[in-house]
Parts: structure tokens; C-alpha cells; sequence
């Protein structure tokens, strides 16, 4: 499993707060990233998921699941075609 976190703070304020500030422990809200074994890449925190054409892609809930399969019928969310198209993540 991978995790990525993104520093933003997502309120207005720069990335960094003085020349010593750490971005990841500084931030108040957390965004991760979780690499599914064979499956979608789960996005959890506030985080703008921007379509080919850069804009936000509405989202309702708090996580969400974006496919890396190739196979949904409803991009970029995952909608479990993964289980049967054989998909497998590697490594
Ligand atoms: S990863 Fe689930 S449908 Fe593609």
C-alpha cells in the first residue's frame, strides 16, 4: 500500500508558514492517497479532483475511489469493473 499526502493547507494559506515550517505537520487538513492492491486509488480529505479539461469533478463524498484500471464505465471513479477485468496492480 502507498501513501502520498499532500501538504496545501487548503484554506487560503501558503504552502509553507516561515522558513522553518515542515508543510506536512503544519497542515491541519490531510489528504491521502491509498493505492488498493489491484484496484483504485482511494483519496481520502478534501482534496480537488480536476478532469482532462482541468476542472473540479464533483465529489460527495469525504473518500473516493479513482480508477486506474482503465476498465469504469463512469471516469474517473471507480465502479468495480476491476474485480473482472483481471486487473493487477504489480509490485
Ligand atoms: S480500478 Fe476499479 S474500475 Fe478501474
Amino acid at each position: 500500500m502507498t501513501t502520498f499526502h499532500d501538504p496545501a493547507p487548503h484554506d487560503g494559506r501558503p504552502a509553507h508558514d516561515g522558513p522553518t515550517a515542515d508543510p506536512v505537520s503544519a497542515d491541519p487538513v490531510e489528504v491521502t492517497v491509498t493505492a488498493c492492491p489491484d484496484g483504485p486509488l482511494l483519496v481520502r480529505g478534501p482534496a480537488a479532483i480536476l478532469g482532462p479539461d482541468g476542472e473540479p469533478v464533483p465529489r460527495r463524498r469525504a473518500t473516493v475511489a479513482l480508477c486506474r484500471c482503465g476498465g469504469t464505465a463512469v471516469a474517473p471513479w471507480c465502479d468495480g469493473t476491476h474485480k473482472v477485468n483481471g486487473y493487477r496492480s504489480g509490485g
